[in-house]
Order: structure tokens, then sequence, then C-alpha cells
């Protein structure tokens, strides 16, 4: 199948998740609502979708464009920063402040991405491959996703980057040296 198509698709079904969750209740009575399950879901959908692309298209993007290094990077970026809210709604329950905000705010950053995505890379992706490298690399995500990951393991949690930066913290700074 062609990426593209195959990427859309999963799009789609996950817009179709943040509309429903777009009117979800809040406090008391969320708990009834069948709130987790919906969200538990599109943790599901988007921890699958974003890391065959992380695996396979951005890759793709990269080797194929001039700039795809940015545009990769980019998306990238807001794919992370999508990851840590999912996190959020992992770690949390509905009913909670928190947790709302979090739903709320990857709601709309998750929409801003697949705009991205669907706009900006796609037209310039869809110029620069053939046919039959749009139909390969369908299949290949296609495979990826019946083994992909169902959790969205953001790439800041408390282990490794943590005690990186913990060690250029114990650095001595030189951010007063040129002042
Ligand atoms: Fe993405
Ligand atoms: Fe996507």
């Amino acid at each position: 199948m062609d990426a593209l198509t195959f990427l859309r698709a999963d799009h789609e079904s996950v817009l179709g998740m943040l509309q429903v969750l777009d009117g979800a209740p809040q406090g008391e009575g969320a708990h009834q609502s069948g709130l987790a399950t919906m969200v538990t879901n599109l943790v599901i959908a988007e921890s699958q979708h974003e890391a065959i692309e992380e695996q396979l298209f951005w890759p793709a993007v990269r080797a194929a464009l001039d700039g795809g290094d940015d545009l990769a990077d980019h998306a990238i970026a807001q794919e992370e920063a999508g990851k840590v809210l999912l996190q959020l709604l992992e770690d949390g329950n509905p009913g909670e402040p928190e947790y709302h905000r979090a739903l709320a705010e990857f709601i709309t950053v998750a929409r801003e991405h697949i705009d991205y995505e669907e706009n900006v890379v796609w037209p310039r992706f869809k110029a620069a491959v053939s046919t039959e490298d749009l139909g390969q690399l369908g299949d290949k995500l296609e495979t990826a996703k019946k083994i992909a990951p169902t959790r969205p393991h953001p790439n800041a949690p408390s282990g490794e980057l943590a005690q990186n930066t913990m060690g250029v913290a114990a650095q001595p700074s030189t951010m007063c040296a040129t002042g």
C-alpha cells in the first residue's frame, strides 16, 4: 500500500478519537464516562503510529529531501512533546485536573502535528520519491505496525537522559565567562 495512504488512514482514525475526546466530560462523572478506555485506545494508536514513523518514515524523508533533516527534526520534536503528554495520561486518571489539562494539550499538539505532516511534509516527499518507493515504504510500515510498541516511551524519562543532564549540570558553568 502507498505509504501516505497508509499513514493517512492512521491519521483519520486518530482525528476521530480526538474529536470524541475534545468534548469529553471532566471532573465528577469522568470515571463513568468510559474516558479512560478511549484514552487507552488513543495512547495505543498514537504510540504505534509515531513509532513506525520514527523507525521508517522520517529516515526516508531525511534521505529523499534536501532539507529533509529539518522537516524530520521538527516533526520528531512535536512527536516527543506528544509522547510526554501521553505518558501523563498513562500515569494519571480521569477526574484529576492535570489529566484533563494533558488531554486538552495533547488534542491541540496532535492536530498541529498531523497538519504539519500532511500539509508541509507529505507534498514535498511525494514529489521527491517514486510511486514504487511509496509502495515499498507502505508495505514496510504495515509490517512494522504489527509489532510496534503500544506505549508512548518518551525519550526524556527518569533514566539515561536525566543522568546525562545531571552530568552536564555538574560541569563548571562557563555562562558568565563572556559577560
Ligand atoms: Fe508523526
Ligand atoms: Fe503521522
